[in-house]
């Protein structure tokens, strides 16, 4: 076992060998863009920015209009431009666009796409990803077995796990009554999945969700885990992307407002985390909000295989209007939309906005941890 008590054991994937087994997790809408992703990686860490309406997000930039391919490839390049392996996180209940934005971020050369948000059996498929590590975001064994035997019929092995517990941001993999199982915290997770990733050929496995100290890093990695892939952590830094709004927030927070929101809850029926005093939670709990369905990023299929659905627009009283709310909470604003602030279980613990360097400085135990 190497020494871990003053620095961290490198990590690596399909041949790349990433100094610090660090991975920062990919955060829509536009929390986790270029200038956070090329930041952790020129730290020795894995960059990600997420793909979510990236579409939108670099067209404002830009001043003109790209399309969801041409976004994840100009954001990954940029992302890569400063050194380091940096990668993107596709979500599979982005429908519309998932096959776009993989392709884009596989011409452009991502070092990784993760992908989670629901099972991503066909992504291997879409284009021969080259030196590209694709690497599914699961919740159980369970869920390695299932993908693991539909990607050998497609000829490809994951190349990492990322195991996300209840305790992470965004858009959670667990039903409501199984996300205080003692079965289901992340440390009871993982032994069953390192087994399933085992049986596949020694999988390395990521493990996610409630990571906050170089200490908590050391421990899992004592556990087996390869690595660690942390988000909250890295939501109020710097060089993150999300408005100063939505930072204040987080360092405001205090862990009896950090709830999960169901019903009112996220479009793509999965217990969400948000601060209870996000402006859009609040009006969907008091049902003020008309339906609107502007946007269209997690549109389902219809009868006739369009992309047209929308839960929020069905029944507004049990649904929030996810895409504008995050847009909002990313400085992406032209119809006045109220925010909506997805965390961790330990944005309470956030409480100054701080650069990339400095976390990560911490985090591998180059310095004293502060927290
Ligand atoms: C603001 C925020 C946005 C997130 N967005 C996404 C996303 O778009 N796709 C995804 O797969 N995970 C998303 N996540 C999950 C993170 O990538 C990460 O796995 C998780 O937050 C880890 O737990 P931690 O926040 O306790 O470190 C998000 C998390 C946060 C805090």
């Amino acid at each position: 076992m190497p020494d871990t008590s003053s620095k961290l054991p490198s990590l690596t994937i399909k041949s790349k060998k990433i100094t610090l087994p660090i991975v920062q997790g990919g955060m829509g809408i536009g929390v986790s863009l270029s200038p956070l992703a090329s930041a952790v990686a020129k730290e020795g860490g894995v960059g990600i920015i997420s793909s979510a309406a990236l579409d939108r997000l670099v067209s404002k930039r830009k001043g003109k209009k790209v399309n969801s391919y041409e976004a994840a490839y100009e954001e990954v390049s940029l992302a890569k431009a400063s050194g380091g392996f940096a990668g993107i996180n596709i979500m599979v209940a982005l429908g519309r666009d998932y096959e776009a934005s993989v392709r884009g971020s596989l011409d452009a050369g991502a070092d990784f796409i993760i992908s989670g948000a629901g099972l991503p059996l066909g992504l291997p498929a879409i284009q021969p990803p080259k030196d590209t590590a694709l690497i599914p975001i699961v919740s159980s064994a369970r869920a390695v077995e299932i993908i693991c035997k539909k990607w050998e019929r497609l000829g490809y092995r994951p190349d990492a796990l990322v195991l996300e517990g209840p305790l992470a941001g965004g858009h959670l993999g667990f039903k409501m009554d199984q996300i205080d199982l003692e079965s289901n915290k992340l440390e009871n997770l993982l032994p069953p999945v390192m087994d399933a990733a085992n049986k596949y050929g020694g999988i390395p496995v990521i493990v996610a969700g409630g990571i906050y100290t170089h200490a908590d890093i050391v421990r899992f990695l004592e556990m087996g885990a390869s690595g660690v892939q942390m988000g909250t952590r890295f939501l109020a830094t710097e060089e993150s992307s999300a408005s100063q709004e939505y930072k204040q927030a987080v360092i405001k927070v205090k862990e009896e407002d950090i709830i999960i929101a169901l019903d009112p809850g996220s479009p793509c029926g999965l217990p969400f985390r948000v601060i209870r005093q996000s402006p859009m939670y609040q009006s969907a709990i008091q049902k003020l909000r008309k339906p609107k369905c502007s946007k269209g990023y997690v549109l389902l299929k219809d009868a006739e295989g369009k992309f047209s659905r929308c839960p929020a627009k069905e029944s507004n009283e049990h649904h929030f209007c996810i895409c504008n709310g995050l847009l909002s909470s990313a400085g992406y604003n032209p119809d006045e939309e109220e925010s909506l602030f997805t965390v961790g279980t330990n944005a309470y613990r956030v409480n100054k906005i701080l650069p990339v360097k400095a976390i990560m400085d911490e985090l591998a135990g180059r310095v004293a941890e502060k927290v």
